[in-house]
């Protein structure tokens, strides 16, 4: 883990509410991997609010690219601070996904700005000689789909879903993944997204015995380094008297199993 004060390369807003930062980090870029997160500083703010845990987006070479979509004090502040400006970076942080395995199929599934860790994964597998991963990217609506062009560009073949039907296929992710996993039983998933997509896809995955799924979770954080319990979750814990525990999502997480998790605890 690395603390790196360094000038952000260029932010720049995507469309709407959607943003692009890059930042060249140096041995904290090059240490990442896939499904890990960087806790960001937010520059003028630094006495009011905790930093701010972004995934990482992609990595070339030293520069990092983050995708943050503005929601609320944090990210409106980021999304004015200029070129040039020093940023306060400590990462990577978190467990990320595992290596794509080269023996069965891949999907990475990535719901609104949960695709930003998704881009890491296929830009990871290709760059390591695996095929392009099949991309399925879902969202609410035509304007909250991301990176469509940045996962084509590696080669992945992409499907699309929107709840209002306004761009791709009208209706969830799942539907999408249930015709992928009937055509491909085995398959190896890694999905980031809301909550209740990763439970459906974790459900899913549940009745294709065969296939493997791990979801990276956004839980609210505030250390970010696993001192606080500030964002545990629920897991199952077969060995323990009350068949559950608590894990900390961002020091044993991010990334779980899908089937470890108890999506109604
Ligand atoms: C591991 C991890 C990876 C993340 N990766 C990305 C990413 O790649 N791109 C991106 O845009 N966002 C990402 N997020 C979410 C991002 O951290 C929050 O949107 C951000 O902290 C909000 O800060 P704010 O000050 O703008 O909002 P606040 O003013 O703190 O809150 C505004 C609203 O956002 C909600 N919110 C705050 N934190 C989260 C959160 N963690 N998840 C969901 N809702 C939240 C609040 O409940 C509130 O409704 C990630 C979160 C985690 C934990
Ligand atoms: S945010 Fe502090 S333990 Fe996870």
């Amino acid at each position: 883990m690395f603390q790196l004060s360094s000038p952000i390369l260029s932010n720049e807003c995507l469309h709407g509410a959607y943003h692009r930062l890059t930042i060249d980090l140096g041995e904290l870029a090059q240490a990442a991997r896939p499904g890990q997160f960087v806790q960001v500083q937010i520059p003028q703010l630094e006495g009011h609010i905790l930093r701010r845990p972004f995934s990482i987006c992609d990595v070339d070479g030293t520069v990092m690219t983050l995708v943050y979509k503005t929601v609320g004090v944090g990210t409106a502040a980021l999304a004015d601070v200029r070129p040039g400006t020093a940023l306060d970076i400590l990462g990577p942080l978190g467990h990320g996904f595992a290596e794509l395995p080269d023996d069965r199929p891949c999907v990475l599934l990535g719901g609104g700005y949960g695709c930003a860790a998704m881009l890491f994964c296929a830009h990871w597998a290709v760059a390591h000689g695996k095929p392009a991963p099949l991309v399925l990217l879902g969202a609410r609506s035509q304007a909250d789909i991301l990176l469509e062009e940045d996962f084509r560009h590696l080669g992945c073949q992409v499907g699309i879903s929107t709840d209002d039907g306004s761009y791709g296929m009208p209706g969830r992710i799942t539907v999408l993944l249930q015709s992928a996993l009937k055509r491909q039983p085995n398959a190896w998933m890694a999905a980031c997204g809301p909550k209740p997509m990763l439970k459906a896809v974790a459900n899913l995955a549940e009745q294709f015995p065969d296939s493997a799924c791990q979801v990276s979770l956004d839980e609210i954080m505030c250390c970010g380094v696993g001192a606080c319990f500030g964002c545990v979750i629920k897991c199952k814990a077969l060995d323990t008297p009350q068949g559950w525990c608590y894990k900390r999502s961002c020091a044993d997480g991010p990334v779980f199993n899908g089937s470890e998790i108890d999506w109604d605890g």
